[in-house]
């Protein structure tokens, strides 16, 4: 299973520091060998100590080594903290940050060219899901525009918008539809994503073709997301 956190504007450096060291231990403690990746804010990246299994990635970055770029941040940066992983798609910046498929699809080249792994976000609004799957499978292919789905590094992570940050996530039976349907072309891990918490995650990793989470608010805390990874753990 993938476990991964996604802090979005959410904790300080501070806790971050101590939200890694709690995390480590967990993973250690209990034994845990499944990827669990904590995408942090950018200003609490760091060279954290922790178990190989551990992976710290970027929420976003701008393709590019260095440069001009007011506001963003490079290859240089996340080469500091030896960041390898980087999350590409994630619709807040589809919508909110106003990111085109275009800029979508530089990125993605860009930090495929340099090795990373991606995760690669994807997610349809309500309105084209209450038309049904075949609009909502529609919607989701054309997000994929330009992406190229043999990398040998991608993960994606099919997020509906209307499940981000409203406490309620897809059911179970919409999560498995829509994985099943991505399954066909995706053979890369599949993630859900949307209200994941420790109290409907053993029902999510249950469903077939889903190899893990992508988590938003119930990973802000550290107690939260250990308390999804140990129920979420298969087998
Ligand atoms: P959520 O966010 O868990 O708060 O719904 C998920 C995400 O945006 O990755």
């Amino acid at each position: 299973m993938i476990f991964a956190a996604n802090f979005k504007t959410n904790n300080t450096r501070a806790y971050t520091k101590e939200y890694m060291e709690i995390l480590n231990n967990f993973v250690k403690d209990n034994d845990i060998n499944d990827d669990v990746f904590v995408f942090p804010s950018f200003t609490a990246l760091d060279n954290f100590k922790s178990s190989d299994n551990i992976r710290v990635g970027a929420q976003n970055a701008y393709p590019v080594q260095n440069g001009s770029y007011t506001g963003e941040i490079g290859l240089d940066q996340l080469k500091e903290f030896k960041i390898n992983s980087i999350l590409i798609g994630h619709s807040e910046r589809r919508t909110i940050l106003k990111e085109s498929q275009e800029t979508i699809v530089e990125k993605f080249n860009y930090f495929k060219d340099k090795g990373f792994e991606i995760i690669y976000c994807i997610g349809e609004p309500k309105e084209i899901r209450d038309e049904g799957v075949n609009s909502a499978m529609e919607y989701l292919w054309d997000e994929f525009d330009g992406i190229d789905l043999g990398y040998e590094k991608l993960i994606v992570a099919y997020e509906p918008i209307w499940a981000i940050g409203t406490g309620v996530s897809a059911k179970r039976e919409d999560i498995d539809e829509i994985l099943s349907n991505l399954r066909v072309r995706v053979k890369s891990p599949l993630l859900y994503g949307g209200s994941v918490k420790s109290s409907n995650i053993k029902e999510i990793v249950d469903i077939k073709d889903c190899d893990g989470v992508l988590v938003g608010s119930a990973s802000w805390k550290v107690e939260s997301f250990c308390e999804i990874i140990k129920n979420g753990i298969k087998g």
